[in-house]
């Protein structure tokens, strides 16, 4: 896989003239938006990136972007590889492994959720703090010692610095934030209410569908995380789960997570 990994790395470093993006960012359903704002110089769409799989899922562009957030060089994934469109684990996790060659110092990743936690309302932003993993495992199988330990320690998966920094900027821009656990499962069913309950006992404060294997591997490779879900369907009230609906609310959020993302990266060491 390390071969693989390389050469779709040299690929984009020669489509991007060594473009070498500091940070890394992936756009959940919903948000992408945001990477239309970016001070683009070259986008790359991932079924012409070879090595990449191509996204099936709607409100998902599947284009890789590379430009400047607050004069920042950045590489954003504008749509996601899921678990449930049938991709493996190393699939779904090929783009941060390549993005992490390209050079990222950080990964942001953002994702649509249900809210477990009762306190949440609709079009909140949680700030993960922490996950549970209920997918298959990303590193199982061999460990390319190259990239990262064959254990990896999963501490302060969701770097506490950047939280602080996300606590400190909420502040100033009078933005909301919730902090959670985010519970991974693979989808695409939503939960029943009896998983949501279950999730909930376990410790979760909201239930997505992606975001934890990309983080894995991320950590694997000692890359930093910060994370941000946001809330598009209370799991625990009567409401139906509904992917229009967690497009709106996405929509409506992203521009919250955008101004958050934005002071971040501009912050950044
Ligand atoms: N469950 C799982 N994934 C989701 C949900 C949910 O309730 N809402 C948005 N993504």
């Amino acid at each position: 896989m390390l071969e693989e990994i390389k050469k779709t790395a040299a690929f984009i470093q020669a489509e991007t003239r060594d473009f070498a993006p500091e940070v890394g960012i992936v756009l959940g359903t919903g948000l992408g938006d945001f990477a239309d704002r970016i001070d683009t110089q070259f986008a790359i769409e991932y079924k012409n990136i070879p090595g990449f799989p191509v996204s099936t899922v709607e409100g998902h562009k599947g284009r890789m972007i590379f430009g400047t957030i607050e004069g920042r060089r950045v590489v954003a994934m504008q749509g996601r590889f899921h678990y449930y469109e049938g991709y493996t684990m190393q699939q779904v996790t090929f783009p941060v492994r390549v993005m992490q060659q390209l050079g990222i110092k950080y990964l942001f990743v953002s994702n649509a959720s249900g809210g477990i936690n009762t306190s949440f309302r609709v079009g909140d932003l949680m700030v993960i703090t922490d996950h549970i993993n209920l997918m298959p495992n990303p590193l199982i199988g061999p460990n390319i010692a190259e990239l990262g330990p064959r254990f990896p320690d999963m501490h302060n998966c969701y770097d506490k610095t950047l939280i602080a920094a996300a606590t400190k900027i909420a502040e100033e821009e009078n933005i909301k934030l919730q902090y959670g656990v985010y519970v991974g499962g693979t989808g695409p069913t939503f939960e029943t209410q009896a998983e949501y309950r279950y999730f909930k006992a376990i410790g979760g404060d909201a239930a997505g569908m992606s975001t934890v294997p990309e983080v894995i591997v991320a950590r694997h490779m000692s890359v930093p995380v910060f994370g941000v879900s946001v809330i598009t369907n209370c799991g625990l009230s009567d409401e139906v789960g509904d992917h229009e609906d967690v497009q709106r609310q996405g929509k409506k959020a992203g521009v919250r997570m955008e101004v958050l993302f934005r002071k971040m990266i501009k912050n950044l060491k």
